[in-house]
């Protein structure tokens, strides 16, 4: 069977020459295209060499190449449905019309079936470890273990390339609906449900705010009185539900997912580092650049007003999400380091002055760090420390010894990025407003593992970055209070935060405009938002309820690696399991683990303070997300085992 494929990736005759995409399209080609057998020896050729061929950077490591572990099923999706985002894969069919439809799915565990057999609205519901501490069934027999080639297109698969293996009846590509604002669903049939439509309604700015210009967006400051609309009771209920997710319906909603790294399928464990985007996010983008793509605020035409309801919709959302009491405590950043840095040379230089102190902790992210410290250098100000114990856990009760009459803020991370600590903000909080000194809250590694409530814990400040949080790079957020951002300083001057401006005198818009200088990143605010209601849907309650097991897995399983020790065992930990295993530089453990598929961060995580006071310079850092399952953990600990087990011998 032949397929029509739709592709942008042009075909490239031997000689170089492109045949361009026609050739994709059933265009015969030139008579100087290569025939069939040619091609398929030359794709042999490419193909065998490409999987395991992941650089070592000239180290010889000497590793063991281990049969994979059983895995996590992979969809079979068919191929042309991959061909917009694999471009590759629909090339290869290209090639060979000889090729199946469909990627092939991998086996399947009937004990993860008999479970997501269980009532599951998509996700957690993993048994507790079958072991303690866990030893991988394949190591109690390392002889048993079956050594598989590198080169997979030579092993007894008649494929030539190793994606193609055994396959089962596809199943449609899934599409998820788009979420969006007031009138696309109308104007473009866009999917939608019910439930999705009516928030979209309810957020919709109201029409009646029109000024003269017909577009109330052209009069900046009414934008905003459509707070009157804006209900944090509209935060999707499952969170409340304690439904256990369907993590392998949730893993087809990210395409990338599906990726093979060096002939295996992906294991993505570098999620402290960024998260992985659901398509939801990227349609949404996509969408915003199809339909709405305009600057905001700025003009009165149709589609100035779909980009700047988007935008302002998305900056509903962030509110909604962190439990702000409106979207005009929301100013949309480049992401957590640009956050902290707007407030050290707004709030920070209008407040922090020639001998008073700034508080942070020993875990503290170099970006919550670096704002302060050249700060103080500017200033005089004095930087001090709360310390952490051996688990890596803030000593909560230095925290009142080390505040005093003039300590002017406390900046302390919700969940460190190196070690997982989950730190006690809300005492922290507490102590420090009781003596009257404000608080941020650096959320990058806390806001896609646990709910958030800005309101509630009553922080001053709170930071985060969208792409920690299935959004895209390069947008973020900066809440602050209503009074502070009142009296803050604008920061960037320009286009977009100002009401008049004379050569003489110039008017700032109110918080959130005056710190939002020209064009934003308008796009990906857009698809924060979109990942924002996507992980709303899932529920945060119950992504932190399967985190919270799968941790306690990897934790447990990582612990039965021989001469591995783990940095940060504090008792309350999200996603992150840092460790360094003797024998082994960090980077040879990365590299390592990356010849099977599995992403992990080496290094110093930008937190090198932290490293150093457990006596490391650099760990290696698997970090989770609700995509992750126990069978990945598996994968990584069998080969841990196998680094271990090839030192001691
Ligand atoms: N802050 C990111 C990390 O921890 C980059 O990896």
């Amino acid at each position: 069977m032949t397929t029509q494929l739709t592709t942008s990736n042009p075909v490239r005759h031997v000689d170089g020459s492109d045949l361009g995409g026609a050739a994709l399209n059933g265009v015969a080609p030139p008579s100087n295209f290569p025939d069939e057998a040619t091609l398929q020896k030359l794709a042999n050729q490419f193909f065998s060499s490409v999987p395991n061929t992941g650089s070592t950077s000239g180290l010889n490591l000497d590793l063991p190449d281990l049969a994979p572990p059983p895995h996590a099923p992979q969809p079979a999706e068919p191929i042309t449905a991959l061909s917009a985002r694999a471009p590759n894969i629909a090339y290869q069919k290209s090639l060979n019309p000889e090729i199946p439809e469909h990627i092939p799915n991998y086996p399947d565990y009937p004990e993860r079936r008999a479970i997501a057999s269980a009532p599951v609205i998509g996700g957690a519901n993993i048994p507790k470890p079958p072991f303690e501490p866990h030893v991988p069934e394949t190591l109690k027999h390392p002889e048993s273990i079956p050594q598989i080639e590198h080169t997979l297109p030579h092993s007894s698969r008649d494929s030539a390339y190793y994606f193609l293996n055994d396959f089962t009846a596809p199943e449609p590509a899934k599409t998820a609906p788009v979420s969006d604002n007031y009138s696309v669903a109308e104007s473009f049939q866009l999917p939608h449900d019910d439930h999705l439509t009516q928030l979209l309604i309810d957020d919709r700015i109201d029409q009646k705010q029109v000024n003269h210009t017909g577009f109330y967006f052209t009069d900046i400051p009414d934008i905003y009185s459509k707070d009157q609309q804006y209900s944090p009771e509209k935060v999707f209920k499952f969170s409340n539900a304690h439904q256990p997710l369907d993590i392998q319906a949730i893993r087809r909603d990210f395409p990338i997912l599906q990726e093979r790294v060096n002939g295996r399928p992906l294991v993505w464990f570098d999620n402290a580092a960024t998260t992985q985007k659901p398509q939801t996010v990227i349609d949404r983008i996509a969408y915003f650049y199809q339909h709405e793509n305009s600057n905001i605020h700025r003009a009165a035409h149709e589609l100035a007003a779909r980009a700047t309801d988007a935008y302002e919709h998305a900056r509903n959302v962030v509110a909604r999400f962190i439990g702000a009491p409106s979207a005009k405590n929301i100013i949309f950043v480049r992401g957590t380091t640009e956050g902290i840095n707007l407030i050290a040379k707004t709030w920070g230089e209008q407040n922090i002055g020639e001998g008073d102190e700034i508080l942070v902790s020993h875990l503290e992210h170099h970006a919550n760090i670096v704002p302060w410290y050249q700060l103080s250098k500017k200033t005089g100000a004095k930087l001090r420390v709360i310390p952490v114990d051996d688990t890596g856990q803030i000593i909560l009760e230095e925290v009142p010894k080390l505040i005093n009459e003039r300590t002017k803020l406390v900046s302390i991370t919700q969940v460190s990025n190196a070690l997982g600590t989950v730190t006690p903000v809300d005492e922290i909080i507490q102590i420090a407003h009781a003596k009257g000194v404000r608080v941020l809250v650096d959320g990058a590694q806390s806001v896609s593992h646990l709910p958030t409530d800005v309101e509630s814990i009553d922080t001053d400040f709170f930071v985060f970055s969208g792409h920690k949080v299935f959004g895209p790079t390069g947008i973020g957020a900066v809440y602050a209070k209503t009074e502070i951002l009142e009296n803050m300083p604008v920061w960037e001057g320009g286009g977009n935060m100002i009401q008049d401006v004379t050569f003489e005198q110039v008017v700032y818009q109110p918080a959130p405009n005056k710190f939002e200088a020209g064009t934003g990143n308008i796009a990906d605010a857009v698809g924060l938002g979109a990942a924002l209601e996507y992980v709303e849907q899932l529920g945060i309650g119950n992504i932190a309820r399967y985190e919270h097991d799968l941790l306690e897995y990897g934790l447990n399983a990582l612990s039965s690696v021989p001469n591995l020790r783990l940095i940060g065992t504090a008792k309350n930990k999200a996603s992150v399991m840092s460790f360094i295993l003797k024998g082994y530089s960090t980077e040879q453990v990365g590299q390592a683990l990356n010849r099977h598929g599995i992403a992990v961060r080496s290094g110093h995580h930008c937190a090198q303070p932290i490293l150093r006071r457990f006596g490391v310079e650099q760990t290696v850092r698997p970090s989770l997300a609700f995509y992750n399952t126990t069978e990945e953990i598996d994968l990584l600990t069998s080969v841990l085992h196998q680094l271990a087990r090839n030192k001691s011998i």
